[in-house]
């Protein structure tokens, strides 16, 4: 099946339905302003869904198709998205050569079962079935775990995959806030607390420092009193490189250094010279790049320290040395936080409700953003370029669908 003719076919059911009740304008009499949706006297709801029929290069494989939804009932509800991000995971996803795979389902209307893109996003709840207990009409929801498919204006499900982030959680929080505070907040929350034990005036160091986990990692070990050096690639010119770094120690990073100065003979002695001679340990390095980077990194933690890999932006192993591992106990570890959500989903709650907590007493602000408004009318093309152009790198800040008009 080609991904255009799963659009096409939906179609003729889309105007069946939405004809009657469809507003072609907002009318002044709407309970919310963003209520402008497509709903049929006969209460099918209709969606629109980025959808993939197989794996493969993202602008090639991702369609926008229109489906409806039945009536809310039983234990169902139907979800309107406000905020969903798109994360470097969900490009690996596209690709296939992701480890958690998504749900390909015939149930969207397609003539061959088909793929949501998307793993991380809030919605709110538009209507509940009878037998709905613990969420009702107008709540917001994260997704418990990564394989929802948040790519879409709605969806139906049962409560059992969402969170519920109840009013006073969700107060002073935008969409996009709450649209991105399971993955990359989480991941850095979890790694500088559940591998190594560090106190108040210890130190870590990261590479990527400048990518949503990195910044959350800055400003989470900054409010415990944790010490950082951090580690991001060099920009085209000096002020650039020189700005970047600025930013970061905006954030509440101690240090900031470029890969290259990092990779430099010399960079055990300037961090003995921030660390107090040697005195502060460094005793946790985190990475997402991968490569004789993290061998440089590695090199400058106190014995008994761990390197924690979350990511492999740059496609290359890490190789740590045997001495490392040897005599100084180097341990290198991985960490997945899918796999621990799964594992620890009350510790998973708790870790959302403190980030966001930390964002709404202004200790924590949220990576910088590029807001793509999807609209029912915003063209598949628009849609598929933000997603396409995710991996591309040096990048000015993440991509992020923004409901508006559906
Ligand atoms: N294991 C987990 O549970 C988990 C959870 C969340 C995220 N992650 C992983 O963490 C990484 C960061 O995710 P994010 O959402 O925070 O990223 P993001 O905000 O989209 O930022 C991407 C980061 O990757 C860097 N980068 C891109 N290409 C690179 C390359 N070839 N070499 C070195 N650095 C490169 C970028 O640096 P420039 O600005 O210099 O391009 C930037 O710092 C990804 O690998 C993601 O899959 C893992």
């Amino acid at each position: 099946m080609s991904p255009s003719s799963a659009t096409r076919l939906s179609r003729p059911t889309r105007n069946a339905l939405t004809t009657l009740s469809r507003p072609t304008s907002r009318s002044p009499f709407s309970p919310s302003l963003h209520h402008h949706r497509p709903i049929s006297s006969f209460g099918y709801t209709q969606s629109r869904a980025l959808i993939f029929p197989d794996y493969g290069d993202p602008a090639s494989i991702l369609s926008l198709h229109t489906h409806s939804l039945p009536p809310t009932h039983g234990d169902h509800l139907t979800l309107r998205f406000l905020a969903s991000p798109i994360n470097p995971a969900d490009i690996n996803q596209l690709q296939g050569v992701y480890p958690s795979k998504p749900t390909f389902t015939p149930d969207l209307g397609t003539p061959h079962p088909v793929a949501v893109g998307g793993n991380e996003g809030v919605a709110e709840v538009l209507a509940v079935g009878s037998g709905v207990k613990d969420l009702a009409k107008g709540d917001w929801v994260i997704m418990r775990s990564p394989g929802f498919g948040t790519w879409r204006t709605h969806a139906q499900t049962t409560a059992a995959g969402l969170l519920r982030l109840g009013e006073a959680t969700r107060e002073g929080i935008t969409p996009a806030q709450a649209g991105t505070v399971s993955v990359n907040p989480c991941t850095a929350y979890r790694m500088l607390k559940d591998f190594v034990e560090l106190k108040e005036g210890d130190w870590w160091i990261q590479n990527g420092a400048n990518s949503g986990v990195g910044r959350a990692a800055v400003q989470l070990g900054r409010e415990w009193g944790y010490r950082s050096i951090n580690v991001v690639r060099g920009r085209e010119t000096e002020a650039e490189t020189e700005a970047l770094k600025a930013e970061l120690r905006e954030l509440g990073a101690d240090v900031v250094v470029t890969d290259k100065e990092a990779m430099e003979r010399g960079f055990g002695d300037r961090v003995k010279e921030w660390t107090d001679g040697g005195r502060g340990k460094v005793r946790l390095g985190l990475n997402c790049v991968g490569g004789k980077l993290v061998t440089s990194m590695a090199k400058v933690l106190a014995p008994d320290s761990r390197v924690v890999t979350y990511g492999a932006m740059a496609k290359q192993p890490v190789a740590p040395p045997a001495g490392l591992q040897i005599f100084r106990n180097i341990g290198f570890d991985g960490f997945w936080v899918s796999r621990w959500s799964d594992k620890n989903p009350v510790d998973k709650e708790k870790t959302v409700k403190h980030v966001l907590d930390l964002t709404r007493q202004g200790k924590f602000k949220d990576s910088p953003m590029e807001e793509i408004r999807w609209d029912w009318d915003t063209k598949q093309d628009t849609l598929v370029r933000a997603v396409a152009g995710t991996l591309e790198g040096y990048r000015q800040g993440k991509g992020i669908f923004v409901f508006g008009d559906t």
